[in-house]
């Protein structure tokens, strides 16, 4: 069965706690936290105090996405503000090997993301280190874009790898992800569905969710 991670981007920012008790106990595995510079991504959402209260608010475990240009200076803050997963983009500065090696010595898990124009081959040499990687269904930056299909081949190049190679690492997509396209991508090989409108957009974002988890 796949995992639901609803993005909170989509959420009410001034109900947060109230938005994600609602997506837990309808049935989320989890929540997803988008973290945008301005300078990664054209947009700019919400940071380690943001994350620190979410985490002292709720128990839900915190899957972090950095689309941020420099992630190694803000690994530990987030680690420290109740980050149970911190997600960096390839594309992103730094060693990518030493941050994951230091994520995970920490006792957290370690996810890589790749854009829509970065290859899926790009993330080979990393799948043995990885508890996750995130497959961007559009261009991130901005919730509530339409899915791009060109990624379901993505999924399924690192399905194939994945389980070639005998590897735990979860494979989690994130973009326009909604009901309909929902059982294609899960098809295709995908453990986790990031949806932001889908829920949180969504007439009943409880029966919403229940859907996604009926996949
Ligand atoms: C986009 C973010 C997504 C976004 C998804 O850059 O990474 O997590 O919230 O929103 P929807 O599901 O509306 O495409
Ligand atoms: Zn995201």
């Amino acid at each position: 069965m796949s995992k639901l991670s609803p993005s909170i981007l989509s959420a009410d920012f001034a109900n947060l706690k109230r938005d994600i008790a609602m997506a837990m106990s309808a049935g989320a595995d989890m929540m997803h936290i988008d973290v945008m510079d301005g300078h990664f991504v054209p947009n700019i959402s919400i940071g380690v105090p943001v994350v620190k209260s979410i985490s002292k608010a709720c128990d839900a475990f915190l899957d972090v996405h950095l689309m941020i240009s420099q992630p190694e200076k803000y690994i530990d803050p987030f680690i420290n503000a109740g980050a149970d997963l911190i997600n960096i983009h390839l594309e992103a500065e730094g060693d990518m090997a030493g941050m994951i090696k230091h994520i995970k010595a920490q006792g957290k898990k370690a996810a890589l993301t790749v854009k829509p124009s970065t290859p899926a081959e790009a993330l080979f040499p990393y799948l043995p280190m990885l508890d996750m990687v995130l497959v961007m269904s559009v261009e991130p930056g901005f919730g509530g874009q339409s899915f791009m299909p060109g990624s379901l081949d993505k999924v399924r190049a690192l399905r194939a790898e994945i389980d070639r190679l005998g590897l735990d690492c979860l494979i989690e997509i994130d973009g326009g992800v909604n009901l309909k396209n929902a059982p294609e991508i899960v098809a295709a090989g995908a453990d986790i569905l990031v949806a932001g409108s889908a829920v949180f957009g969504a007439d009943d974002p409880t029966w919403a969710i229940k859907e996604f988890k009926k996949l």
